[in-house]
């Protein structure tokens, strides 16, 4: 073991679907970053269909990193001797058997499911069976279901192996930088909290805006659609960081029951208060279906049932084809009871701005007076960047934290239950679907969801930091 691991480190790291895009695009990634900055020092097992070797598992490893700016031929010499390799159908107990022989003397694996949902079942009771799960802990990828019963379902068959705090729900949105710089920067700083409610806030906005359409994976795309790819997960974890309470107490446990009870609060959204759109051209990609009724963007009105959140809607925005890769989140707040001075036109006139993908920005935004004569404003921006090189990859991040048995960013049953409460209503009935322009921020209908004459902040190229 590596001097700095623990008695509560896993031993073995086992991953499923080891040949699989996953892996190629993010799994061998993050395990070489662990090896290079951590010195990651455990057996790595890779299942996979038969008819691979270790040689040639290693060589797409090789092809997975080598691009990569901080490639070190040494450190993925060291990769490389970690990797071990178990072929075989995920059905059949031989394979679980040569697993529990090629795990050796390891007794607290670590299985990442890297795998459709539909083989969980299978591999979960293979591991059982085998003995590979006692002692075992579990990563599972979205998604969790498709919705609130499938997903009843998931929770049902890992339960039956592994108990719930030995189950890593992976949201790779929870391992960024920026959003967890979003927890930090509410709670570690005490001039938010006074405002951080109904009192001063007129409404909250997230857009999670793609450049891209769905880049090969359309029939995956054509089972999901962009309420189950990212709104579901990612982006009501977000807003969950954004509204929930202060946790009582340090324990993972205390920010995971503040979590709950936010998501608990969610009321289900209406199909009135939805606009789906897709974009044209999506019917031509491969594996898309010529009459597809899929969305490729959906904007929704979110409300929170709590004192805290009353009244204020929530709007979420989210789509492929549109004009930029970001995503950015706007607290507007409520204009000044009076006008003292004339700041007509001058709107949105107060807000935070935390751009959380690509750059990491937080800003404020706030009115200031033109020189000269006349009470005269403009607007400015108060605005703190934030960009470590070589910082961690989600997938580095949630790896290595799962591999320390650590739960504080992975999400738990309750809560992905409460999130498919959510959008359930979304998912059930044939919604109509509004073809909009590439390029464009989606159907223009979509401002028909907004109240109280609020408008879509539509996120703008951020400008670089002054020199
Ligand atoms: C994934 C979705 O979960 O998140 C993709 O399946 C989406 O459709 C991706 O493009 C966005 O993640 P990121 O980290 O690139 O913003």
């Amino acid at each position: 073991m590596d001097s700095k691991m623990t008695t509560l480190d896993s031993d073995a790291l086992v991953f499923f679907g080891a040949t699989g895009d996953l892996a190629y695009k993010q799994i061998f990634p993050a395990l070489y970053a662990m090896v290079r900055r951590d010195g990651l020092n455990i057996p790595i097992i890779g299942m996979a269909r038969p008819g691979w070797t270790v040689e040639k598992l290693t060589q797409r490893a090789r092809e997975s990193v080598e691009h990569s700016v901080d490639f070190e031929p040494g450190c993925f010499a060291k990769l490389a001797a970690l990797l071990r390799y178990v072929g075989g159908d995920y059905t059949d107990p031989a394979t679980f058997k040569e697993l529990r022989k090629v795990l050796g003397s390891a007794a607290r694996p670590i299985h990442y499911l890297a795998i459709p949902p539909s083989m969980f079942g299978p591999v979960v009771q293979g591991l059982a069976k085998s003995g590979c799960a006692e002692g075992a802990r579990v990563v599972v990828e979205k998604p969790f279901g498709r919705d609130l019963p499938t997903a009843q379902a998931l929770d049902r068959t890992l339960h039956e192996v592994f108990p719930e705090q030995s189950i890593f729900r992976i949201d790779h949105y929870l391992g960024k930088e920026a959003v967890q710089n979003l927890l930090y920067f509410r709670f570690a700083n005490s001039f938010l909290e006074p405002i951080w409610n109904r009192q001063y806030i007129r409404n909250i906005q997230i857009t999670m805006a793609e450049t891209f359409g769905v880049q090969g994976r359309g029939a995956f795309y054509e089972e999901v659609g962009a309420v189950r790819d990212v709104v579901q997960n990612h982006l009501l974890q977000v807003i969950a960081l954004l509204a929930m309470d202060a946790p009582v107490g340090h324990e993972t446990q205390a920010m995971q029951a503040e979590k709950l009870r936010l998501f608990r609060a969610m009321r289900p959204v209406r199909p009135d208060e939805v606009v789906r759109g897709q974009f044209r051209g999506y019917r031509s990609e491969k594996g898309v279906a010529p009459d597809s009724r899929v969305e490729t963007f959906a904007a929704l009105r979110l409300h929170i049932d709590t004192w805290r959140w009353a009244d204020v809607p929530f709007y979420i925005r989210a789509g492929k084809c549109l004009p930029l890769t970001t995503t950015e989140v706007m607290v507007n707040l409520k204009a000044p009871p009076l006008a003292v001075f004339d700041a007509a036109g001058l709107t949105p006139s107060n807000y935070f701005r935390f751009r959380l993908s690509p750059e990491v920005v937080i800003s404020a935004g706030a009115l200031v007076k033109h020189t000269g004569e006349g009470m005269h404003g403009e607007p400015v921006e108060l605005t703190a960047r934030h960009h470590v090189p070589g910082e961690k990859s989600p997938y580095e991040r949630l790896l290595g934290d799962a591999i320390h048995g650590d739960t504080s960013l992975f999400t738990q049953d309750e809560s992905v239950e409460a999130a498919w409460r959510v959008v359930d209503p979304l998912l059930k009935g044939d919604l109509p679907v509004t073809e909009y322009e590439p390029g464009t921020w989606g159907p223009p209908s979509s401002a028909d969801i907004m109240v109280d004459g609020a408008t879509w902040h539509d996120p703008q190229v951020e400008a670089s930091s002054p020199c």
